[in-house]
């Protein structure tokens, strides 16, 4: 079994002036992909080099299936790699590069002949074993570091923005082939990445990271749907989630929005008089030119067509906010439109925490 529990680790760089972990708990289930989401320099590559034995932690644990690893080799905890950067060896060619690993780890010649095949196989590499890495595109490099980490049988998978390198059509290709992949092995897999729409594709779970801490863990949806604070319902999304400044009536009955009011919902019972911020998702807010009852006026700055949708950005009393329409809807800049909010999908944060409002 490889249950990873990652606890209280703390991680300071020499001549580091902040945490580059600071107290990361996580609890890894056998067989789960976990995604480490968050901006660059936030610590996912630390800590991802923590659980791979590359770096130490100041303080703080990590155990894989109930046994302390926190401070042992790389060659002793049975996972595998792939970087950041894609290293492979220049001046030999694809089957080297995918063997290497058990090379090192000295099996037999005719083990490490099957395991490459296997792996060059499933990652449609065959026709190019004998081909220097020069001589691949990009994604077929790219499947050479993720050949060579597989071939491993290691109990947990580390990858480090294996998609890093490849343009975008590339990018969507290989991202669902690694998620069959994965699914097939059913390997305990941690993925790093800066981009939310890789982490919500393939997680189980994700951890969102800022500054060295974990903001917010849960499955993508859940993550994604109820955002735990501003932080994560910026960072996940695209467009990012809307923050609308408003007020809650003296009674608690009415949100406030500058000259406009809405039914406010139960949650803002408890937060009469005070000024709240409504978090909403631009396809959780329904487009209409012409008005109903208890609708919102909405300028429209900005019309982009995207497609399957239409991307508005439209001023709500003096605050720009990214809504979607359907792909058939006709407006243009300077015109009147009216928005309705649906409540159960309007979330509520402090307006100076920042953190998500919870019933009292
Ligand atoms: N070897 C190092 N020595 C000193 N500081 C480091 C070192 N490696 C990383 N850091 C610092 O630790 C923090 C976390 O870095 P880390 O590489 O873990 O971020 P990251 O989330 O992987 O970022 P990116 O998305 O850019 O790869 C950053 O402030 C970084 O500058
Ligand atoms: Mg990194």
């Amino acid at each position: 079994m490889a249950d990873i529990a990652i606890s209280h680790l703390v991680k300071t760089y020499p001549g580091g002036k902040e945490r580059a972990t600071d107290d990361v708990s996580l609890n890894i289930s056998d067989g789960d992909f976990t995604v480490l989401l968050g901006p660059s320099g936030c610590g996912k590559t630390t800590l991802l080099r923590m659980l791979a034995g590359l770096e130490f932690p100041d303080s703080g644990s990590i155990s894989v299936g109930g046994r302390d690893v926190t401070y042992l080799p790389p060659n002793k905890r049975n996972m595998s790699m792939v970087f950041q950067s894609y290293a492979v060896f220049p001046h030999r060619n694809v089957r080297y590069n995918i063997g290497f690993g058990l090379l090192m780890a000295k099996k037999a010649p005719e083990e490490i002949a099957r395991k490459v095949a296997w792996a060059a196989d499933l990652l449609q590499l065959t026709p190019y074993l004998d081909r220097l890495p020069a001589q691949l595109s990009g994604g077929q490099r790219q499947r050479v570091a993720v050949a060579r980490a597989i071939v491993m049988d290691a109990d947990v998978l580390l990858m480090d923005e294996p998609l890093s390198n490849l343009d975008a059509l590339l990018r969507l290709t290989f991202r669902s082939e690694l998620k069959k992949i994965v699914q097939d092995l059913g390997t305990t897999t941690v993925y790093v990445t800066h981009d939310q729409s890789e982490a919500l594709s393939l997680g189980d779970q994700v951890a969102v990271m800022r500054k060295g801490s974990i903001a917010q863990l849960g499955n993508p949806l859940d993550v994604y749907d109820a955002p735990a604070d501003r932080f994560v319902g910026g960072f996940i999304g695209s467009p990012p989630m809307n923050f609308i400044n408003a007020a809650v009536s003296g009674d608690g009955d009415t949100l406030v929005l500058g000259e406009q009011r809405l039914r406010a919902p139960s949650i803002l019972r408890s937060f009469a008089n005070n000024d709240v911020v409504l978090g909403v998702r631009a396809e959780n807010v329904s487009v209409d030119t012409t008005r109903s009852s208890g609708d919102i006026p909405a300028t429209v700055l900005v019309v982009e067509p995207m497609g399957s949708t239409v991307l508005l950005t439209v001023d709500v009393d003096g605050q720009s906010i990214k809504v979607q329409a359907p792909p058939t809807f006709r407006t243009e800049p300077h015109e009147t439109i009216w928005l309705t909010f649906s409540p159960h999908t309007m979330r509520f944060y402090d307006g100076a925490t920042s953190m998500a409002l919870e019933a009292k």
